[in-house]
């Protein structure tokens, strides 16, 4: 009988928040049911998997010591900064062992909004107009409200995720709450507030999965809000965490919308360099064009999470997501030894 391939699950386990933090600090990492359920899966679908959490820097050893033949990835990392989402995929590469998902510039890059917009915008990819600012002098926020020439704005994290720091302050009327939320974001998050002119169409998001020729789009996903108006609401850590929206996949649009929306996330998928799994968000401009919003190469897997509901809109049951992503990884580390003579993994 053929061994069964070994997984390493790597995660950051969701912990109660403590005092004195931010009560979305720990957004991003996963519950300990989201664990389950992921390892449970990859089981079912025939794999041996072995959990390692992301505790500290006694992950190098326990990188190098387990006796796995693949990583599968979810770390968010444990810094606090831009680079923490680097972090687990190079020590693997420092290893030298294959793993799931982007690689350590993919996730620094796409983790910072702003450097991510400027990649994509270079591509031709409509993004909201905006700038970043940390600690900015009153001229600063002057030159900036100027220049966009328009309220509301949305202030937000410049690299943070899971909705961290969206909450209904974050969409500003005027100067005075500019200036506020960008100091409450610089101070809470402590890093720049990132201020963007505010989308107020409809919201979406885009799933992908593989590579290359092999890259394929799950239909597009809406998120709809029925408390308030489109030109009110944010997707706020509030609005997530209480489940007070619907997703709705496939989204009630027609083919060009649909077209449009899966194209673009497949160019920014490429340009930036993504492997694997990634998911796009978009918000439709007041001419009900897309805007690119934002990539997540590492999506929330849980139960509920919108990377499943797209994967599931497609005919892929969890379980075979993950295998998907496995198989996608896999494959592209038998590309990469075919290319180099090398023998094949799996
Ligand atoms: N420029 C904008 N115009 C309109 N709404 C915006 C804008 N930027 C952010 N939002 C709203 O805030 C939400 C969160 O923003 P964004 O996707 O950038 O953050 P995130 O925390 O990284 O999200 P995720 O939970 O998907 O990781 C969006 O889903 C959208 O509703
Ligand atoms: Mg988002």
């Amino acid at each position: 009988m053929e061994r069964k391939l070994a997984i390493g699950l790597v995660y950051n386990l969701k912990k109660p928040p403590d005092d004195g933090i931010p009560i979305d600090a720990y957004a991003e990492f996963e519950s300990a049911e989201t664990v389950d359920l992921i390892a449970n899966s990859l089981q079912s679908m025939g794999y041996h998997v072995r959990l390692i959490p992301f505790e500290g820097p006694s992950i190098l050893a326990e990188l190098q010591s387990a006796p796995v033949d693949l990583v599968f990835n979810i770390a968010e990392g444990l810094s606090g900064g831009r680079n923490r989402e680097s972090i687990i995929p190079a020590l693997l590469e420092l290893l030298g062992k294959p793993y799931t998902g982007s690689d350590p510039t993919t996730l620094g890059v796409t983790l910072d909004k702003s450097l991510t917009k400027e990649v994509v915008a270079a591509q031709g990819i409509p993004v909201a107009r905006g700038r970043s600012f940390f600690q900015p002098s009153a001229e600063e926020i002057d030159n900036l409200v100027s220049e966009l020439k328009t309220f509301p704005l949305v202030v937000k994290p410049r690299w943070e995720g899971s909705s961290k720091g969206i909450s209904t302050t974050s969409l500003v009327k005027n100067r005075a709450e500019l200036s506020a939320e960008i100091e409450r974001i610089n101070q809470l998050y402590d890093q720049p507030a990132l201020v963007e002119e505010f989308l107020p169409g409809r919201e979406f998001s885009v799933g992908l999965i593989g590579n290359g020729s092999d890259l394929q789009v799950f239909p597009v996903l809406e998120v709809v809000y029925a408390e308030k108006p489109l030109t009110d609401f944010v997707y706020s850590y509030e609005v997530k965490s209480g489940n007070r929206e619907t997703l709705v996949c496939p989204a009630p649009i027609g083919d060009r919308l649909s077209d449009r929306l899966s194209r673009l996330a497949q160019q920014a998928f490429t340009v930036l360099g993504c492997r694997d799994w990634a998911r796009v968000d978009f918000r439709l401009d007041g001419a009900g064009e897309p805007r690119f919003l934002e990539i997540n190469p590492l999506p929330g897997l849980s139960k509920d999470s919108l990377y499943p509901l797209q994967a599931r809109a497609a005919g892929v049951s969890y379980p075979e997501l993950l295998e998907k992503i496995v198989n996608s990884a896999l494959q592209r580390q038998n590309n990469k030894r075919e290319a180099t003579g090398s023998g094949k993994l799996g």
